[in-house]
């Protein structure tokens, strides 16, 4: 407050910069969330882990479920992560990190108990902010539970900053959420692991374009969910759920990557139905070249379409894979404008996370607008 010349108090010109704002995947970024391997345990192989599991990777969880990763190998996560911070604080974007937690420890809640927590390591999973508010996905594996208690540090700080902070209601997670019978041999048929008992979401399910948010019914994110952000968001959002011929969906932005204000990679693997409406609307979709990734390299936890979970920097710096020529090539067509900000994250990426995953945007400069 200040007092002008009538002697009246009013509110001072000179605004507190605003901590959390970020409307799309695409406008200047100013200030982002890495996630941390520190601690990162292999959850046990419960239904909702096995399928949303490549069946080569099935001996991996039965044999390491319940522990930690192998240790070397999160050594050379950590020194790929600490260098992608450098990079980014060499391109001007402010690095915060999550807490460090001990995942190892075991817990039980009235419905259910778990031998470990997960990790820290993809805060798109759980994070989403929604101009000035940001907040916590329920999510929807056992084993992450509790995983917001890394970022409560930075999310306290948000708020006494002036930030709008949001924890969706966590499902029980009991017995009901899950289809203990579903057909893992038979995934032709579009079912999914988790039911509609209550609603759960990983934030990492939604896309954001302003006042357009795209969202997938998956095997972490149920009808229940995206019904309960389209309300929770109002008048204000339409939310779009979209579909693709994807036969195990977990986490859109290896799917359907929103990289600018009318252009999306989309993967060719798993076509959009609802292709025509971005057509219509006149945006842009690429299809994403073939992943080069080695099939020695373990991949953990995801498919190798991690080559497509770029993040923006702006609309003229993508951060993508230093080692996925075809896609460096592919940047290269689309415009003479972009320039990648070339970064490599390989042994990173067998937690089951590029450079999307690994980050949340918690402030972009812009504003909200309509894309579509
Ligand atoms: N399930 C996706 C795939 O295998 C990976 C998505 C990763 N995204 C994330 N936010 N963790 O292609």
């Amino acid at each position: 407050l200040c007092v002008n010349k009538n002697n009246q108090h009013v509110q001072a010109t000179t605004q507190l910069a605003v901590p959390v704002n970020s409307h799309n995947e695409w406008d200047p970024l100013e200030e982002v969330i890495v996630g941390r391997p520190d601690g990162a345990c292999v959850p046990e192989f419960t239904t909702e882990v096995k399928a949303t599991t490549n069946e080569q990777y099935w001996n991996f969880y039965k044999k390491f479920g319940g522990g930690p990763f192998p240790k070397q190998h999160l050594e050379k996560v950590k020194s790929e992560i600490d260098e992608m911070c450098n990079i980014f604080r060499h391109e001007g974007v402010i690095v915060r990190r999550p807490d460090i937690i001990n995942w190892s420890e075991h817990f039980k809640t009235p419905d259910f108990s778990s031998p470990v927590g997960l990790y820290s390591a993809m805060p798109r999973d759980i994070l989403i902010v929604f101009g000035n508010e940001i907040m916590e996905a329920p999510m929807a594996w056992r084993s992450r539970f509790f995983e917001y208690r890394a970022y409560r540090s930075l999310l306290k700080e948000y708020f006494n900053a002036g930030a709008k902070w949001t924890a969706a209601p966590k499902p029980l997670m009991g017995d009901e959420l899950y289809d203990h019978d579903y057909p893992i041999e038979n995934m032709q048929d579009r079912k999914y692991v988790t039911t509609e008992f209550e609603p759960c979401f990983d934030a990492a399910d939604f896309m954001r374009a302003g006042r357009d948010i795209f969202a997938q019914r998956s095997q972490v994110t149920n009808h229940l969910g995206i019904e309960w952000v389209r309300r929770h968001l109002g008048p204000e959002y339409t939310i779009h759920e979209l579909t693709f011929r994807d036969p195990n969906p977990m986490h859109i932005d290896a799917t359907f990557n929103i990289i600018g204000p009318g252009l999306v990679i989309a993967n060719p693997d798993r076509p959009c139905d609802q292709l025509k409406m971005f057509e219509n609307a006149g945006w842009t979709v690429v299809q994403a070249p073939m992943p080069t990734i080695s099939s020695e390299h373990p991949l953990w936890m995801s498919s190798k379409w991690l080559s497509m979970n770029v993040l923006m920097l702006d609309e003229k710096r993508v951060m993508c894979s230093k080692t996925e020529k075809p896609i460096i090539k592919m940047f290269e067509k689309l415009g003479w404008w972009i320039e990648t900000v070339q970064v490599d994250i390989t042994f990173a990426n067998s937690l089951g996370g590029g450079f999307h995953c690994w980050t949340t945007d918690v402030r972009r400069s812009g504003h909200l607008q309509s894309y579509f």
